[in-house]
């Protein structure tokens, strides 16, 4: 039996016993976040710096699942400023999704929850909330009015059996302040069609999904994301159904919509080709921590760590001819037992002494540049 779990089998009574320990933890954090009347002191903060539209700070995002605590998103620290592009690069399975649903609150829950750390938003006034205390009544105002999401697959966000231009007007009735009227529904829905380019926006009003392309249902998707000018946008893998072409279109299109508005996008791929085209900062991730940040003339030109060193080799260079591919050896630790020691360790091709060490602390190497490694201690920028 014992060797049985040490290769990852569990027996049905560990399992039984896990799922049932985990249900008193998840149960304790529904019963708090489902709490009504919350006052407004529980959850108002003030951002570390007012130039930024999110600051996540050490934010740990887990699932309590029946083989195990998974650690989706383990201590992850980043900022967005204001009207600025914010690329997350890092393989499948890293965190990604999870820390920009965290931002939501919309982790699948009661499995999914945030334990530990905070995520500030900015949300004007010099006032600001911390989303991971704020209840559900506060998440739902917050939500589409601060920060919105574009998802990766339009047709899983749109529903087929209602037409366009009632699912539009739905998300604008759904946060409507101004008691508009029918008509100005309307407007603003043919407003928004036309702001995101579709040209025959009165058409499409009528038209139900599965009668537009994809590149046409990826647009009503943003148009709805942006219907009430969100100041943060959330765009996870949003172009990657999509073919060239329409990628490229789509990425024009949001970064004008983002200069118009002045609003922070936060752009999560694997595809460093377009966070090398829309990012102005870069947050590399690695096993559900962050393993490096910095401007992204720092990551492109200057990468630190030797998983960001690896991902640079990985990616084709038109008129460069190679036998194979550069692929990073070996894979992900399992996140529902990480070791003590850099999570990169057993694939690493550069590691020093001190590797064998505890998990690297993040070390600031330039203003704007940092990495947790230890090829950089003791070369902290002064
Ligand atoms: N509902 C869930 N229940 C259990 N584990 C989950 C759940 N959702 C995500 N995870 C786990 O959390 C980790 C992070 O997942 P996440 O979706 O954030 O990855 P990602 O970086 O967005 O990957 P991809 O690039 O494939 O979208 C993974 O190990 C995943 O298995
Ligand atoms: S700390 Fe060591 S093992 Fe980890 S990435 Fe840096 S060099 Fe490699
Ligand atoms: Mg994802």
């Amino acid at each position: 039996m014992a060797k049985k779990k040490n290769d990852g089998y569990l027996s049905a009574k560990e399992s039984r016993r896990i799922s049932r320990e985990n249900r008193k933890i998840t149960n304790a954090y529904e019963k708090a976040r489902k709490r009504k009347n919350v006052p407004e002191s529980e959850y108002l903060t003030t951002m570390h710096d007012p130039n930024n539209a999110v600051e996540f700070d050490n934010l740990h995002s887990y699932f309590f699942t029946d083989t195990g605590v998974v650690r989706a998103v383990d201590g992850v620290s980043f900022n967005v400023p204001i009207g600025k592009t914010v690329g997350v690069v890092g393989e499948s399975g890293c965190g990604k999704s999870v820390t920009s649903l965290s931002l939501m609150q919309l982790l699948q829950r009661p499995q999914g929850q945030t334990v530990e750390g905070e995520i500030r938003l900015n949300i004007g006034g010099d006032k600001a909330y911390d989303v991971t205390k704020a209840p559900n009544s506060v998440m739902q105002k917050l939500r589409g009015n601060y920060v919105s999401m574009i998802f990766q697959e339009p047709m899983t966000a749109l529903n087929p059996v209602f037409r366009i231009g009632e699912q539009i007007e739905e998300v604008l009735k759904l946060h409507d302040d101004d008691h508009r009227t029918e008509e100005q529904f309307k407007a603003r829905t043919i407003e928004l069609l036309e702001m995101v380019g579709i040209a025959n926006s009165e058409g499409v009003y009528r038209m139900y999904p599965h009668e537009l392309s994809g590149g046409m249902r990826q647009r009503v998707v943003i148009a709805m994301a942006l219907a009430c000018n969100p100041r943060i946008i959330i765009a996870d893998e949003p172009t990657t159904a999509l073919d060239v072409t329409i990628q490229a279109q789509i990425l024009d299109l949001l970064r004008q919509l983002k200069n118009k508005t002045n609003s922070s996008i936060m752009f999560i791929t694997h595809d460093l080709g377009v966070i090398a085209e829309m990012a102005d900062y870069v947050v590399v991730m690695y096993a559900g921590r962050v393993v490096e940040k910095g401007t992204a003339e720092d990551i492109f030109y200057h990468p630190a760590h030797p998983y960001t060193i690896g991902l640079m080799n990985s990616k084709p260079v038109v008129g460069k001819k190679v036998d194979e591919l550069y692929s990073i050896p070996g894979k992900v630790p399992n996140p529902i037992n990480m070791p003590k020691y850099c999570y990169f360790r057993d694939r690493c091709e550069m590691c020093v002494e001190q590797c064998s060490g505890e998990y690297p602390k993040e070390i600031q190497i330039s203003d704007t540049h940092f990495v947790s490694c230890y090829r950089f201690d003791g070369k902290e920028a002064k």
